[in-house]
């Protein structure tokens, strides 16, 4: 891994994704969640704060250390324990059924083979429990969809991830269940980084 993804990218998506930009959504997105909770691509953490009282714990799986270095003063502060997997959302390092709930905040787009991904969280999810996520992803605007196709080189050199992924297509093929998924440009986003897709799907 280069210095670049080690120590300049887990800073830039930190600061991308700060608490003005994400915040509400980050809100949304976590309301409801209980019990122990599975997220992956915990990233730095921005998570935490918006976890609400009904959650006893998180086991947040994240493969970038300096991630996870950016993370640790959230997680002293959290309100609940934060056990940090180093390891990879594709394999799982966690029995079946496991879990009550599972986050997962703008992480498909940088996984390859992303549907291994969601294989593995409907497989430790106990059955009816919900993966709650929010990420961007493929527009239905053939203009922007050409522009995220165009850039996808450009921004998986410099953010990790691709901008045209199909994430209603991502979970309609996965073992989960989608009960809410509601999609819009997040004002503020240019465009085609901005298509959000935000929702529920159960195991
Ligand atoms: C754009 S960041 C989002 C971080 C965090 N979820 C948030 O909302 O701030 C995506 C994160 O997914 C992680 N990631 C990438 N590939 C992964 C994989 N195969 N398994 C688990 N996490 C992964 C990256 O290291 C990065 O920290």
């Amino acid at each position: 891994m280069g210095l670049y993804s080690r120590y300049v990218r887990p800073r830039l998506l930190d600061a991308t994704l700060g608490e003005k930009a994400t915040g509400a959504i980050r809100d949304r997105v976590c309301a409801g969640l209980t019990g122990d909770v599975l997220e992956i691509g915990y990233g730095s953490g921005r998570n935490l704060p918006h976890l609400p009282p009904a959650v006893t714990g998180v086991w947040a799986v994240e493969p970038s250390t300096g991630a996870l270095r950016l993370a640790a003063g959230r997680r002293d502060s959290a309100a609940v324990p934060v056990t940090v997997a180093a390891a990879d959302a594709r394999d799982l390092p966690f029995p079946d059924d496991r879990f009550d709930s599972a986050l997962c905040t703008w992480v498909l787009c940088g996984v390859p083979d992303a549907h291994l991904a969601l294989a593995e969280v409907a497989r430790v999810l106990k059955p009816g429990a919900a993966l709650h996520l929010v990420e961007h992803g493929l527009s239905p605007d053939a203009g922007v969809a050409g522009w995220q196709r165009r850039s996808n080189r450009l921004n998986l050199a410099i953010a990790g991830c691709r901008l045209d992924t199909d994430v209603a297509h991502l979970l309609a093929a996965s073992p989960l269940t989608v009960s809410a998924l509601d999609t819009y440009y997040e004002p503020g986003s240019p465009r085609p980084a901005g298509f959000m897709y935000e929702g529920r799907a159960t195991a």
